[in-house]
């Protein structure tokens, strides 16, 4: 009964399938002369344009004018918001409303940033949570918490994977970069390799550090296993049994299974609360970003909810037409769907956000990597666009080629940041760095240049003589030396590198992959996809009598010869 009345959601805000709109017959008719990616030209002729697709927000600047449409489709993509009930949504998804539908549950983690309310019976446990956090986070970098020898912790090892891994670590590792002040150390181990565990505490001492379970199941195989071996580097240091009480004072876990955590040996006072509508993938604002505000600070913490709280309020009142978020996501709607594009690159140009790809990668793939609809029909167009990349510039010596020269153009998000103004004294090293800076951003915007404008046969023939090459020659390689050009990209850019800033961000993304997932009719706060291996990994670990498919029968034999 709850199911179907959540499921019903959708329709009582007025939502329909995108096929049954007016607006979808425009944009398949834009399509058709879009197909051909005819950027460049538009960006001659229309002089609007530049200002038309260019808007402002926070600390970023988004330049959507090298994309391949126009304020015609941009209106037809508008006109699918209102027919598919998208502010509705939006107010629902504040309102705390069942918007994770197939759990029944509702997607608050804005509660985190003060722009939701946690639903009314858990508010007073939301409030005091947060309280004991942020004194948990003072006692650690005031030096007061200490290890099984009476050492001060100043060391933290986050265990965790994917959603309970990836926000913090591109937080903790984008704040390194930008130099903003730290206390202590903080690493963070994933795999189930244990050669990860291995090499992240090789030069890491036991009796200084605090170990953070992350696990919003507390029940997955990775994090388990990296706990295990936490607990066996411990004791083993210590000379004492893993199940030593003692040791709990390196433990801490956060998680929603908190009588799963206890039943694991861990101390309730160790324990923070994850709430279950806060959806792995987007909750690094929560307890999981404890990783961030004990080596970063409380303060810095909450300037980068701050960030995204600006972004809250941004998505909740800026016309649709102006709303960046909205924007970002009714772009991906329209490459994924009507462009048929099945895969957009984004490429952060900071070294310190060389990991948001990947968590990108999981945001929206695990979000919006789905076919079945709100009303259980399978949706009848693409949606998720595979989502990869690399920091720039390292991408340009590895897979810049393929945009330049390879058969299908791919969307891309460049990711900039403004440099820091030169050094005013002489310290030539402060000078080199801002030079390398200033290179940084150049090569950004020279990227997205190229890929649009390419190279015509022509002009690489011209080239080729003027560096003294027969004419024969050069009409031998210029074919080779041509680049299309008219290559799709989006342009963010920011003038700063705060918490804020990072902040804005991560939320402009997480509120663009809630409007794709509407749009496309599919929940993003579900993953039951990722379930089905995870069952399969369990029974080949467990039972070697199960039967397998021919192929993985042949695979585990040969496993078992080769085991080392
Ligand atoms: O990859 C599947 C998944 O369930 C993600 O959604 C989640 O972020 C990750 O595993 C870790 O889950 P947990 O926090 O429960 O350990």
């Amino acid at each position: 009964m709850a199911t179907q009345r959540a499921q019903a959601l959708p329709f009582a805000l007025g939502w329909q399938p995108i096929e049954q709109t007016a607006a979808h017959g425009t944009l398949r008719e834009h399509a058709t002369r879009w197909r051909a990616f005819p950027i460049r030209e538009q960006l001659q002729h229309d002089r609007q344009r530049v200002s038309a697709l260019t808007w402002h927000v926070g600390d970023w600047h988004l330049d959507l004018s090298k994309q391949a449409w126009d304020v015609s489709v941009l209106q037809a993509l508008l006109d699918l918001t209102h027919a598919t009930a998208l502010p509705q949504a939006i107010a629902a998804l504040f309102a705390g409303e069942p918007v994770n539908l197939t759990e029944r549950r509702a997607a608050l983690h804005m509660a985190y940033r003060g722009s939701a309310q946690p639903p009314a019976a858990q508010r007073d446990r939301f409030v005091s949570e947060e309280t004991r956090l942020a004194a948990f986070v003072a006692a650690y970098r005031s030096g007061a918490l200490e290890g099984f020898s009476g050492a001060p912790l100043d060391t933290v090892v986050n265990i965790g994977i994917g959603g309970s891994d990836l926000g913090p670590r591109l937080v903790c590792e984008a704040f390194a970069h930008w130099g903003i002040a730290r206390h202590g150390t903080v690493r963070f181990v994933a795999n189930l390799d244990p050669s990860d565990f291995v090499t992240t505490t090789a030069e890491l001492d036991p009796a200084r550090t605090l170990f953070l379970v992350t696990s919003k199941s507390f029940s997955t195989a990775e994090t388990l296993s990296n706990t295990r071996l936490a607990r066996l580097w411990l004791a083993r240091h210590f000379g004492v049994t893993p199940d030593d009480p003692r040791l709990n004072g390196h433990f801490v876990a956060v998680t929603n299974a908190v009588e799963k955590a206890e039943a694991h040996g861990f101390d309730s006072n160790r324990i923070f609360w994850l709430p279950e509508w806060v959806g792995g993938r987007y909750s690094l604002w929560s307890a999981v970003g404890l990783p961030i505000a004990l080596a970063y600070g409380w303060e810095t913490f909450a300037a980068l909810r701050s960030g995204a709280a600006e972004i809250d309020r941004h998505f909740q009142s800026a016309p649709l037409e102006a709303n960046v978020p909205v924007l970002l996501g009714l772009l991906s709607v329209w490459l994924a769907t009507y462009l048929a594009q099945q895969q957009m690159a984004v490429l952060p140009y900071a070294h310190g956000l060389q990991l948001l790809p990947a968590w990108y990668q999981q945001l929206e793939m695990e979000s919006n990597g789905k076919r079945v609809r709100f009303d259980g029909s399978t949706a009848p167009y693409p949606t998720a666009m595979a989502v990869w990349g690399m920091a720039g510039t390292l991408g340009q010596h590895a897979f810049h080629q393929w945009f330049y020269q390879g058969t299908q153009p791919i969307p891309i998000e460049f990711v900039a940041f403004a440099p820091e103004p030169a050094a005013a004294d002489d310290d030539p090293l402060l000078r080199a760095r801002a030079d390398a800076e200033a290179a940084l951003a150049a090569n950004a915007v020279a990227q997205a240049e190229a890929l649009l404008l390419g190279r015509s046969e022509a002009e690489a023939f011209t080239q080729v003589r003027a560096q003294g090459r027969t004419e024969a020659d050069a009409r031998a390689l210029a074919p080779f030396l041509a680049i299309p050009g008219n290559r799709p990209s989006s342009f963010l850019l920011a003038s700063r590198q705060r918490p804020e800033t990072l902040g804005q961000l991560l939320a402009l993304y997480e509120h663009a992959t809630f409007v794709r997932g509407w749009l496309w009719g599919v929940n993003p706060f579900d993953q039951f996809g990722v379930e089905l291996g995870k069952q399969m990994a369990r029974q080949i670990e467990t039972r070697c009598d199960a039967p397998h498919d021919p192929s993985t029968a042949q695979l585990l034999t040969w496993l078992k010869k080769a085991a080392r």
